[in-house]
């Protein structure tokens, strides 16, 4: 599947990376930047615990008006419309927020409510926004979800046990802070999940149909980089440069599939994590070969591209069967890294593999599969595969 004769695309990136060890330093730089001049900052008791708040609240000094500290895991819409009451209170311009993808989701969402007012569940939807919105800087505490950069929240409604997917290029963040000193202290298992969730946006963005080239580039990059420096993060998270390393490709791969989109692996992600509770990156790495091997056929080409930035031995490796060979390495990978396999190892029940078949295909994101899928018997021998 090589571009088409006819391409054509959109690319966007309007965030400003600030990379390095220590540059939450920047953090008040760049609020002066943004013309801003009160900070909240948005964030979970675990990043508290971890004395990462305390760090940046610390750089904030006299310009942080206000700290929230109860995000949940799935970002949750009473959370954003009791929290924009606050921030508004303490008349807040700018919102910080330290975390991992649910808090940064959460905040994309207080900065909706916080420019225009009413409840978060008012903007429900794709592109309904029609103007910035209160700005944002982004410090990621994990390396993976690349929410720093992209157009999207996914926020739930914890009494319907609903999510809903917010698209809007207006909620895209002003700055991502990219401290390694910031996910030094990530423990082994979740720096590997979180680090595949990475590995998947980097290629899915490249098998899914509206891959393209300027994307392209940065998932390859962030696929070389995560191949490489991941496991190291996993061996030893001290090690400075492999968790900047890991962090650089994280926001790479976010860049990268916030123009080529996400595909199976995601749709199918979705529906475990809605379902049982299996968490986003550890469902990724455990689809990602088996959807590899479903979409083989349509897509060698992709995989060869994908092969050779996985560092593969390429000489007996072509298009016919590099799918199996990114497959089997990607395997080998989170194996390495001591990765569960199976969706059996992680809670999923054997008999509601038919329903995960057929919720899958109500997510948004299978419509970018390669190989177009519209019959829940398809998916399930995927899953069944991976079961
Ligand atoms: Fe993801």
């Amino acid at each position: 599947m090589a571009y088409d004769r006819d391409l054509n695309f959109i690319y966007r990136n309007p965030t400003r990376l600030v990379y390095g060890e220590n540059s939450i330093n920047e953090v008040e730089q760049e609020i002066v930047s943004l013309k801003c001049s009160k900070a909240f900052l948005v964030t979970d008791k675990g990043v508290v615990n971890a004395g990462l708040a305390e760090r940046v609240e610390k750089v904030l000094g006299k310009k942080l008006v206000g700290t929230f500290d109860g995000c949940i895991q799935d970002s949750d819409l009473r959370i954003i419309n009791e929290v924009s009451g606050i921030a508004k209170s303490k008349g807040a311009d700018v919102l910080v927020s330290v975390g991992g993808g649910s808090v940064i989701d959460t905040t994309k969402g207080i900065a909706i409510v916080l420019k225009e007012g009413g409840k978060i569940e008012d903007y429900k939807g794709q592109q309904c926004l029609s103007r910035p919105q209160t700005p944002h800087i982004v410090i990621p505490t994990t390396a993976g979800t690349g929410s720093e950069v992209t157009y999207f929240a996914v926020i739930k409604d914890q009494v319907n046990h609903q999510k809903h997917p917010y698209c809007d290029d207006n909620i895209i963040p002003n700055v991502g802070i990219l401290d390694p000193t910031m996910t030094e202290g990530l423990p082994p298992m979740l720096t590997a999940t979180t680090g595949m969730d990475a590995f998947s946006h980097a290629l899915e963005s490249m098998h899914a149909t509206q891959c393209q080239p300027v994307a392209d580039a940065m998932a390859i990059s962030a696929i070389q980089l995560i191949t490489e420096y991941l496991p190291k993060c996993v061996e030893n998270g001290k090690d400075l440069f492999a968790r900047g390393q890991q962090l650089l490709a994280s926001t790479m791969a976010g860049i990268a599939f916030n123009n080529g989109q996400v595909a199976m692996v995601h749709a199918l992600a979705h529906t475990v994590g809605g379902m049982f509770k299996v968490p986003h990156g550890l469902a990724n790495s455990i689809f990602l070969p088996h959807v590899v091997r479903f979409n083989a056929d349509v897509c060698g080409d992709r995989y060869t591209l994908i092969a050779k930035a996985m560092g593969l031995d390429m000489k007996d490796i072509n298009d016919e069967n590099s799918g199996e060979a990114v497959a089997a390495a990607i395997t080998a990978l989170t194996r390495k890294m001591g990765v569960p396999q199976k969706l059996s190892e992680v809670g999923v029940p054997e008999d509601s593999l038919a329903q995960v078949a057929e919720n899958s295909l109500s997510d948004g994101a299978i419509v970018y599969n390669p190989k177009p899928v519209f019959d829940a018997e398809e998916v399930l021998g995927v899953i069944k595969q991976a079961w």
